[in-house]
This record gives C-alpha cells, structure tokens and sequence, in this order.
C-alpha cells in the first residue's frame, strides 16, 4: 500500500514536471520566434537581418542587459539608434536584449561577401565585371571625384582623402578638424568646374565646437601636390546639435557655376519646415559662400537665405541634368518612403507632413501622402533601400541602361536600378545583390561608373565584359 502510494505521488508530481516544462518550452519558443519576429520586422533593416552590421562589434553603451535594454527602449541619439518604448513592453525589450547580447557574439568578424567581385554580371542585355580602383582598409568610403586629368579623389568617413593616380593611392594633407560621429564625418569631395586654374576642390564634414555640439560645415580648398592650401570654411549649418544623423551632405556645380548641397534634418523632423535653419534643406550658394540675390527666400524674413528647397529629411544623393537644367536627388525617408524628386526652386518637399513611410517604431508620422502646396517624388521606394546617392546613365559605355537612374543602397546591400521611360520610373533592378553598403555611385567623366563599397573598403569600375 505504501509503496503504490509513493509510487502514485512519484508518478503525478513527474507528470506534473512534464506539462510544466512542456508548456515553458513551449513559452520559450514563443518568445523566442516573437523576438526574431519583432527583430525582422524593427531592427533588421539598420541591422542586417542576421545582425551581420554588428560585426567585430564595440559597444558604445556597453553590453550589459540593463544597457542594451537601454538602448532598445530610450534610444541612442547620438549614434542614430531610435528608440522602442512605444512598441516593447518591457519584457519584450528585456527579451530583445538577450537576443542581441547573445547574437552579437556569433557574428563572424569578416564573413566574406557572398557576392564575387569577379562574378560575370548581365543585365539589359550586356554583361559586366567589376574592377576594383582603389581602397586598402578604406572602412566607409563616401565621395568621389575626378580631377580633369583623371585622378579619383576618394574620401573616408573616418576623416581621410586620397587622391588615385593610376592605381597608387596617397593621402592628402591639410584637411581641417573633422567630428566623427554617428552618420558624420568626412563626407563628399567635388571638385571645381575650373580646377585646371583654380586648382579648387570642397569638401562636407561634420564639425563642431565639440562632439556634442556638431552639424555639417563646407569647406573649399586648393588642391596643391598632395596638400590642401588656403583652406577656408564657406559654410557651418546650423542649429549644431548632439544628434549623430542626417547631416546630407553631397554637393555638385550646376552648369552657372552655383554650388548646391544639401543639408539632412539631424534627426528633428520639424527641422525641415523652418526655414530659420539649415536643417531638412537644399542650399544654393557662389562658389565662394556668398548668397545669390535671386534664391527663393532671400527676401523672407528670418530665413537662411541660401535655401533653393526644403521639406527634406536626408538627402544623400544628388544629380544634375547638365543638359536639361534639372536637378534629380533622392533622399532617406523613414521606415519606407525613400523618395526620388525633381528639385525646383522654391519648392516644399513636405517632410514630415506627407510622407509615404512611418517611424522606424511603426508608429504614424503622418495621415497625409499628399497635401496643396507641397511636392511629390516621381517615386518612392517601399520598403526602403537607404538611398546613399544618385546618378542617371548617360554614358554610351552601359547602352541597355541609358536613361536609367543607380542608387547605392546601405540597407540591401546593393545597387538599386531604376528603369526610366523618359522621366518615369518603369521597372526596378536589384544589381550585386549582397556586395555590402554601397554608399556611392558616380557616373565619372570618362563615360564608366563607379561604385564605393564598404566593408571590402573598396571602389570599383563597372567595366562592361566582351563576349
Ligand atoms: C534607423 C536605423 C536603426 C534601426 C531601425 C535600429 N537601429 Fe539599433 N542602431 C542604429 C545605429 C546607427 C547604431 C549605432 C551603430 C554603430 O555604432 O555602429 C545602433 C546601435 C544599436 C545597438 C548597440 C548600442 C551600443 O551600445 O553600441 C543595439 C543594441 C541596437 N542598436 C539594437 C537595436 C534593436 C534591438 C533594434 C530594433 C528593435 C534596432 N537597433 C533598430 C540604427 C538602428
């Protein structure tokens, strides 16, 4: 008798176990595919979807659960992490955070690129290679630019530029104090329509009095054997501010002689609808700083009188229509929303009061796509691409794509084709699928297209293959 009975309390209480961890396995997948779930749907874009951006990892906030779950609930301004508190409760972010604390640690430090450079690529009906120009442990290489005698001028985010003289790459000296911080840096370089007199080139970095107090400075400079001389600062945009995104800032020459740039609204939307600030706008300035007298607010009081558009949330890509007087740009929109637009002067681009994507939360910035008085893209890109610059085909070298516009893309690692019938978009191609972040793309004066990868540091030459 007392032996069944042991026997029964024995037989119940591992049954009871059973259920028990069969119902908490089974709660732990639960958690476990919903954080998966949760990470594809909010993070992998930034991320990479097997967390592969958060290779050879440094952590900025430490790795601690408290400040990982920190960082997933406030947010990290000043790197340009948004924060989750809207959308987590906290044992969702709790969950998160041991999921990337123990994620992290497997990503390999330099998983090869399933992409091979030397990989025959075909498309619109030719073939291409790719043939690398430039770069040794370049870590982000972001601006291109050709010298008239057919040097490549490639700068560094990480504060560096070299010129590339027939494959030898040399540093340049003399370039003026650069804040390194979150999407800031060293960013584009271009060079003077009459470089062969001036020996003129500017550059775009981040800058400020410190590193919490910084925004995006223009500065040109005579490009002297190697050197840069008689450096001078023509623009600082401001409010400055701790905020490490959306500095823009690419620039070109229109075919008068003005220099435009654009400036990102440093991650505060309503930035973009003030004009007292830089901030959210394209600017058109003389080479020289100065402020042309017929820019579109010149006259509107309290405004930065070097605005030509506004309404804009990161403009990285720009690209003028030599031909046609018209200047294309594509910009950052937010989750989803990336837009291609036709920059006019004057014109409100209606960031973030129309928008066609939502907060990288998910929450909604706003109802509106459209609205009287403010511009639409010729086209927006959902989901987003991370549109890190522009330009449209022209050279006769790649015939099946002229017309066509390339966008590097930092979130799908690749290079993003747009089909063009005319000035409308028509089809879409996704080009080295998996090269890394290409965070530039240039259509060269001697008529080939280059690309700046990061990850492989490197710049390469789409070089169509003879069959
Ligand atoms: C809009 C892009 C973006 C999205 C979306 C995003 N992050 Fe980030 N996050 C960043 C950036 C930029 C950094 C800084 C990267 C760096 O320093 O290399 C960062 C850094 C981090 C860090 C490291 C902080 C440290 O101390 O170094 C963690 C952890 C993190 N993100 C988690 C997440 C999680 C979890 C999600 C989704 C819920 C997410 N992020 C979504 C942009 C993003």
């Amino acid at each position: 008798m007392k032996i069944s009975k042991l026997f029964f309390v024995l037989l119940t209480v591992s049954t009871l176990f059973l259920i028990y961890s069969f119902v908490m396995e089974k709660q732990q997948t639960a958690t476990a595919k919903s954080t998966r779930e949760l990470y594809l749907q909010y993070c992998a874009t930034c991320h990479g979807e097997n967390l592969d951006r958060f290779a050879a990892r440094q952590w900025v906030y430490g790795n601690s659960l408290k400040d990982v779950s920190s960082t997933i609930k406030n947010g990290r301004p000043p790197i340009g992490m948004p924060g989750y508190a809207k959308v987590m409760n906290d044992e969702q972010i709790a969950a998160m955070a041991n999921y990337m604390i123990a994620e992290v640690a497997k990503v390999p430090a330099n998983e090869p690129s399933p992409f091979q450079v030397k990989d025959v690529v075909k498309s619109a009906g030719f073939s291409f290679v790719l043939k690398e120009v430039a770069g040794e442990n370049l870590s982000i290489p972001w601006g291109l630019a050709f010298l008239p005698n057919g040097d490549m001028l490639v700068t560094e985010k990480s504060g560096k530029l070299y010129q590339v003289s027939k494959g030898v790459m040399t540093n340049i000296e003399g370039l003026p104090k650069i804040t390194v911080k979150g999407q800031g840096g060293l960013m584009e370089v271009l060079v003077h329509p009459k470089f062969n007199t001036n020996q003129l080139i500017y550059i775009s970095y981040a800058d400020g009095e410190s590193s919490n107090q910084v925004n995006t400075s223009i500065a040109k400079a005579e490009l002297r054997n190697g050197k840069l001389l008689n450096l001078k600062k023509i623009v600082h945009a401001l409010p400055n501010s701790n905020s490490g995104v959306h500095f823009g800032c690419r620039m070109f020459f229109d075919k008068n002689g003005y220099l435009f740039f654009s400036i990102g609204e440093r991650g505060t939307k309503m930035n973009a609808q003030d004009l007292t600030n830089y901030c959210g706008k394209i600017h058109r300035i003389f080479d020289d700083g100065m402020i042309p007298a017929d820019n579109p607010f010149v006259k509107t009081p309290g405004a930065i009188a070097s605005i030509w558009s506004y309404g804009h949330r990161n403009p990285q890509g720009l690209w003028y229509d030599k031909k046609a007087d018209v200047i294309w740009e594509n910009e950052h929109g937010p989750k989803g929303g990336d837009e291609l637009n036709i920059i006019k002067k004057g014109k409100n681009y209606g960031w973030p009061v129309i928008t066609f994507g939502v907060d990288y939360d998910g929450t909604i910035i706003s109802p509106d796509t459209a609205k009287v008085g403010m511009e639409q893209p010729v086209f927006y890109w959902i989901p987003s691409i991370g549109p890190s610059s522009l330009t449209r085909v022209t050279s006769p070298i790649y015939k099946g794509w002229q017309g066509d516009f390339l966008s590097g893309s930092l979130s799908f690692d690749c290079l993003d084709r747009l089909i063009m019938k005319g000035n409308k978009v028509v089809g879409r191609e996704k080009l080295l699928p998996k090269i890394g972040r290409v965070r530039n793309v240039v259509e060269a004066p001697d008529g080939y297209i280059y690309v700046a990868v990061e990850k492989s540091g490197k710049v390469y030459k789409i070089v169509p293959s003879i069959n």
